[in-house]
């Protein structure tokens, strides 16, 4: 064990020492693997124990000169230590102990390596040393699990920070098959530690269950876990993967079932808004229809050439009896007379029957109907809305002159009036024979509309009569849908 720093009779100088036999100096381990982070005690030995005044105590690193600790004739010498080791090293006792132990606190990845504790007599040069080496080691953090889901299998992820060195992963099956590693990855930082994640997938419940262990290439010590993963777990997730599925699809169906179902049943509510408008239309007219009012010629509104028959039913083309009392009501510049009562809402339907003559104008006028003054024509702009046989055509007067088509030699022997005051106001002319429509007048609506019905006899007319009761109307005799539907 002994050794001189002669180099002149090896034999001799051994016999010397072992003659002498001054100290030993021994470390009872060669490798100390200590954490980071954590306090290091390398052990070293001097035996026997002895007075500090007479030895050197070097611990150095690696290199004689690289000291990290020196105790020279009994006292600490700092000014040979390496910055990095200055107040971080000391001895647990020392050599009038036996004990040249050295202490280092928290250690770092750079103090690994091989630590010489160097003992020299300086009386007599005879030198001892032992070694040990140091070994820094960083058990990381335990792995974190993550499963997630990933197409139709089960992604299982573990991830470990702080190790050093670089750590071994080990994925292993229960009977201890290699499980192939989907995805690993080490990251080294900067404070040298690595940092690792590493990944398998799971197909079906035969891949499991398995093992998972990150081991220490120093330590050899495994951090890790057994894992299985249940076989129902498998169905479950393709279950809850189907039910999530079925779900979007459900919702997405829904979805546009639903707005299909909203579309239908606006196209629906509408179609039903337009039938129940047309049937409501359609009942009022048949209502109106069903019961003609019982209006009469007002004898007080009649031009003096024409007269009214007692029931006031029938208006002649005849002066009356008596030279007519003027008043503000009578038509004085046209042959016209108007009916008793005026309406001013709801439906309302009366028939004229047409006597023998060419010159008639059935329809509606407003109590504001000029009587008086100069001739005008008859149109909706003088408040009169009505049809006209005169010059063998009957025309609307619609301010156009609109010549209406009459079925049956273009004589017309009944005219049905229908008026209607709820908006949109209108006044419709049938001929009752077959029902068909002659025409309607969009009665604008101005004011609140009041009228009457309105009369013209010319010279060359017959005779009105309003006639009391009415014309069957069946249901092939759709007078209305035609009217509608034109
Ligand atoms: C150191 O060497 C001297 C001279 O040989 C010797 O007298 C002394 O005892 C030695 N000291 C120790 C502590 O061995
Ligand atoms: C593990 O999880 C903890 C808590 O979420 C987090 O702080 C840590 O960074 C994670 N470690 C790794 C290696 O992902
Ligand atoms: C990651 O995988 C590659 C090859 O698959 C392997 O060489 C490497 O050692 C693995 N890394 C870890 C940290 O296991």
């Amino acid at each position: 064990m002994g050794r001189t720093l002669g180099y002149g009779c090896v034999q001799l100088l051994s016999l010397t020492v072992a003659i002498s036999a001054q100290f030993q100096v021994t470390s009872k381990s060669r490798l100390v693997v200590v954490v980071v982070g954590t306090d290091a005690v390398l052990p070293c030995t001097l035996s026997p124990p002895s007075s500090p005044l007479e030895l050197e105590v070097r611990w150095f690193k690696n290199l004689y000169t690289s000291v990290v600790f020196m105790l020279k004739k009994g006292n600490e010498e700092k000014e040979q230590l390496m910055p990095e080791y200055r107040g971080r090293t000391s001895l647990q006792a020392g050599p009038q102990n036996g004990d040249l132990s050295l202490s280092m606190h928290n250690v770092q990845l750079s103090d690994a390596g091989i630590y010489h504790c160097f003992v020299e007599n300086k009386t007599s040069s005879i030198y001892e040393e032992a070694i040990t080496e140091l070994s820094i080691v960083a058990v990381g953090s335990l792995p974190n699990l993550t499963l997630s889901l990933h197409d139709n299998s089960i992604l299982i992820s573990f991830s470990s920070s702080a190790w050093f060195p670089e750590p071994e992963i080990d994925w292993k099956g229960i009977d201890g098959t290699k499980i192939t590693v989907y995805s690993n990855t080490s990251v080294k930082e900067s404070n040298g530690l690595f940092n690792i994640e590493s990944s398998i997938l799971l197909k079906d419940a035969s891949d499991g269950p398995f093992s998972y262990a990150i081991r220490h290439p120093v330590t050899g010590k495994d951090t890790g876990l057994h894992m299985s993963i249940h076989e129902n777990m498998f169905p479950r997730i393709s279950l809850w993967l189907y039910a999530f599925l079925s779900a979007v699809i459900v919702l997405s169906v829904v979805g546009i079932g639903a707005i299909f179902y909203v579309r239908k049943l606006q196209r629906e509510k509408e179609c039903l808004t337009g039938r129940i408008a047309d049937l409501s239309s359609e009942l009022d007219w048949r209502k109106a229809v069903m019961n003609p009012e019982c209006i009469t010629f007002s004898p007080e509104t009649c031009h003096p050439e024409l007269s009214v028959s007692e029931d006031r039913l029938t208006l002649l083309n005849q002066p009356p009896a008596f030279v007519p009392l003027p008043n503000d009501l009578r038509f004085e510049t046209e042959r016209c007379c108007i009916c008793l009562p005026d309406f001013s809402s709801g439906c309302h339907y009366w028939e004229v029957e047409l006597g023998p003559g060419v010159e008639w104008a059935v329809g509606v006028a407003s109590p504001e109907v000029r009587k008086k003054g100069a001739a005008y024509q008859f149109s909706p702009r003088e408040n009169i809305w009505c049809i006209a046989f005169f010059i063998d055509t009957i025309q609307a007067l619609d301010n156009t002159e609109k010549i209406i088509q009459v079925e049956g030699g273009g004589i017309l022997e009944r005219v049905g009036v229908y008026l209607k005051l709820s908006v949109p106001r209108q006044v419709s002319f049938y001929d009752t024979r077959n029902w068909s429509l002659l025409y309607t007048f969009q009665m604008e609506s101005r004011n609140r509309l009041k009228v009457q019905p309105f009369f013209w006899l010319g010279n060359k007319g017959g005779e009105i009569r309003l006639l009391r009761g009415r014309t069957e109307v069946t249901n092939e005799q759709e007078g209305f849908e035609d009217e509608h539907l034109l």
